[in-house]
Parts: structure tokens; C-alpha cells; sequence
């Protein structure tokens, strides 16, 4: 039976010897074997067969099973961070002398991998905006991958996934998607086409703001070669923080449809506000991004951006939060705030500040779990200072 999202984040694999609640945590770095003779079982890849935790390891498994389930994937491959997850999954499949098409408006670690470590192995990167994005196989039609994310951080605009992909595919390409900011409650590229997803699940995954984590979703076979460079790479995650992230799966559908409610009533809020000039979110009817958002998405997510006259007012209003946190980061129970020019896109430079549509006077909201009346109520109070 193939179960809906709750269901399949919560039951898992079952615990056969105690029939406890939960799946255990197996801390073991290594498993013995009965007879020498059981390494064939490792070397003919029987994917239930763990000798070494960097390899694989039964809590990490429960947890790349449910990743894959919630993302319409075959499997899935948990790292130790977000950014282990996005450069295993580039290396895994770029190699010298291929182009990689790469969306310009990127996760500003992501962006800066793409540019000042990739060419280093031979491998040339191409940024190019949206619309460049949609017809790239004509001026790459040889291309390697194409990797992108939607929404786009910090301005929560929309990509065409369907596009992308129609584009990628005329160039013979894969398409690499990072899913962090929808989470997999409120979007599943593999259902338009994409090939591989990566997440950081240290954000909507992990939620409680206590675990780095990342993930790769997609079909066995492109699995089995991420996996290989996990092995060699060694971004394996730990299995105790395996166990604390299918403990935050269980929660993951209630947690992201409060976040999608209280982060809409909050974009309606910022929109009826003089001192804010404007607000960035894709659940907004007038918003560029609406139309795809509703294509592509089930839930417009937990992020929104709103803009102030300039970096001072920006920093008066992060000041006079009580509630609100000035912390980078995202995805968590508690609502945090961050300039994106003191944060996620430093030491960019004016030019490329433009073309990722980042501006001085941004603010980026992740949007918590606490109650929406305090949270517009401590808005309202900190719009007030500037
Ligand atoms: C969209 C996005 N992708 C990837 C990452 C990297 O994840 P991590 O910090 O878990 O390495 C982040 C981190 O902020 C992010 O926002």
C-alpha cells in the first residue's frame, strides 16, 4: 500500500526484536560477520548487508526509506549537512570537461561551491538567470546537469520546475534540485520530472534547529552512485542524529501546515504595512510567482521576505524583535529573522547582489510554530522603532 505523507513519515521500519515504538539507534561503526565468507553479501551490494556505518547503517536506512517515501523517490541517502548532500550529489555526476547549467539565483554556499571549487576539477559552470534557465539546451545542448532550486532564497521566487526540466532534458542533462525551502510536505520535483533532490534537513526536516542533516532523493540507480561518493567523500550523518531526525519526520506534515498558515496571515500583514515596501511570498494572488507556486506546489511554505528602506531600518527592525530570533538559518519551531547581506549572501559583490535580486533593506522571515497574533503583534511593535 502506498501511504500518504503522515502515515509514511511516522511508520517506518519496525522494531522485530522488542516491538518497541520506535526504530532503535544502532551507534555500531562496524558489524561483524558469521563466516568470511558473508563478505560476499557486501561485495554483491545486498543492500540490507552493513559492515561499516559510512557506508550504511540500519537507523540511517529507516530514515533514507521515509525521505524517499515522502519524496515520491525510489531511494534516498542521508548526509551529515545540507552542503555534504549538494556537493556529493554534483560530484557524483560531473566529471572533467562537462558543462554544468546552473541557476544564478542560488543557496549562497551552493553558489559559491559552483563557482570557486567546481572549475577546479575541470568542469565548466555556466550561471545563467530564469528566463536563460528555460532554453539553455540551446547554448548547452551538451550539458552535463542542470541544478537549481525553487523557491529561491531569500526572495521565495518560483522557478518553473516543468520548464527546467523540458530544457534539461533536450540537452540530455540531469536536473539536480534543491527542495529545502518547500520541504517535501509542500513540493515533489520528482513528480515534474526532476531527477535528483537534495535538501539540507537541518531546516524543515530536522525543524527543532538541534540537527545538521542533509538528503538525496532519487531513482536506485543514481542513489547507488551518490552513495559512492558519500563512501569516498565520508559526509556520512551520524546515527544518533539519524534517530532525532525520524523522531522530527513524525511531526513534519503538522509542523509545515501551521508554518504555511501563520506564514500566509503574516505576508497579508506585511502587505497591509506602509513602512514595508515590499513583500515577497508565493501564497500572494499579485505575486509574480503565484502561478507556478500553484502549479508546482501543495503548500506555498514557511518563508517570506519583506523589504525596508535600507540595512538600517532592516537592523532596527531584527533589534526590537522579543519573540522573533535574529538568527540565520531556517525551518525550525522558532521564527527567525536575517538580513541576507549580513548572512546568506555576504561578500557577494554589488553585481552579483542584482542579479540574486538581493537588496540591503531585505529581511528573510522563516516562519515558527508560536502563535500567529503574538507573532504579527511583535512585527507590528518592532515596525514601529524604525
Ligand atoms: C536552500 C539551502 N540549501 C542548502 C543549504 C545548506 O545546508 P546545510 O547548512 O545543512 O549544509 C542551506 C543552508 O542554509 C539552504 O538554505
Amino acid at each position: 500500500m502506498k501511504s500518504n505523507k503522515s502515515t509514511a513519515a511516522i511508520h517506518g521500519r519496525k522494531d522485530k526484536a522488542y516491538r518497541g515504538a520506535n526504530y532503535p539507534i544502532f551507534t555500531s561503526t562496524t558489524f561483524a560477520v558469521d563466516k568470511s565468507d558473508d563478505y560476499d553479501k557486501f561485495i554483491s551490494d545486498q543492500e540490507e548487508f552493513y559492515i561499516y556505518s559510512r557506508y550504511s547503517n540500519p537507523t540511517v536506512r529507516n530514515v533514507e526509506e521515509k525521505i524517499a517515501a515522502l519524496e515520491n523517490a525510489e531511494d534516498a541517502v542521508l548526509f551529515s549537512s545540507g552542503m555534504a548532500a549538494i556537493t556529493s550529489a554534483i560530484l557524483a555526476f560531473a566529471k572533467k570537461g562537462d558543462t554544468i547549467v546552473a541557476l544564478r539565483r542560488l543557496y549562497g554556499m551552493a553558489y559559491r561551491f559552483l563557482r570557486d571549487i567546481v572549475p577546479n576539477f575541470g568542469i565548466d559552470v555556466r550561471f545563467v538567470d530564469e528566463a536563460e534557465l528555460y532554453e539553455a539546451h540551446k547554448s548547452s545542448p551538451h550539458a552535463r546537469l542542470y541544478y537549481f532550486e525553487t523557491p529561491i532564497n531569500p526572495t521565495t521566487d518560483c522557478i518553473s520546475i516543468e520548464r527546467t526540466v523540458k530544457s534539461g532534458r533536450k540537452a540530455g542533462a540531469l536536473t539536480i534540485m534543491d527542495n529545502t525551502f518547500a520541504s517535501p510536505i509542500n513540493q515533489n520535483p520528482i513528480d515534474f520530472g526532476v531527477d535528483v533532490v537534495v535538501h539540507s534537513a537541518t531546516k524543515y526536516i530536522g525543524g527543532h534547529s538541534d540537527i545538521m542533516a542533509g538528503a538525496v532523493a532519487s531513482s536506485k540507480e543514481l542513489v547507488r552512485s551518490v552513495r559512492e561518493s558519500l563512501k569516498a567523500f565520508g559526509g556520512c550523518i551520524n546515527p544518533i542524529d539519524a534517530y532525532m531526525l525520524d523522531r522530527s519526520l513524525k511531526t513534519l506534515k503538522v509542523r509545515v501546515d501551521q508554518q504555511n498558515r501563520s506564514a500566509q496571515r503574516l505576508a497579508e500583514f506585511f502587505m497591509r504595512q506602509k513602512k514595508v515596501s515590499r513583500v515577497y511570498y508565493p501564497g500572494i494572488p499579485s505575486q509574480r510567482s503565484y502561478k507556478v507556486a500553484k502549479r508546482q506546489m501543495t503548500g506555498f511554505g514557511g518563508m517570506l521576505c519583506v523589504e525596508l528602506s535600507d540595512l538600517n531600518a532592516a537592523k532596527v527592525f531584527c533589534d526590537n524583535l522579543e519573540v522573533g530570533l535574529n538568527a540565520t538559518s531556517l525551518g525550525g519551531v522558532e521564527t527567525l529573522v536575517s538580513i541576507p547581506v549580513l548572512t546568506s549572501h555576504i561578500k557577494m559583490s554589488p553585481e552579483e547582489l542584482k542579479s540574486a535580486h538581493v537588496s540591503e533593506g531585505m529581511v528573510r522571515i522563516s516562519v515558527g510554530l508560536e502563535d500567529t497574533d503574538d507573532l504579527i503583534h511583535d512585527f507590528r511593535n518592532a515596525l514601529t522603532k524604525i
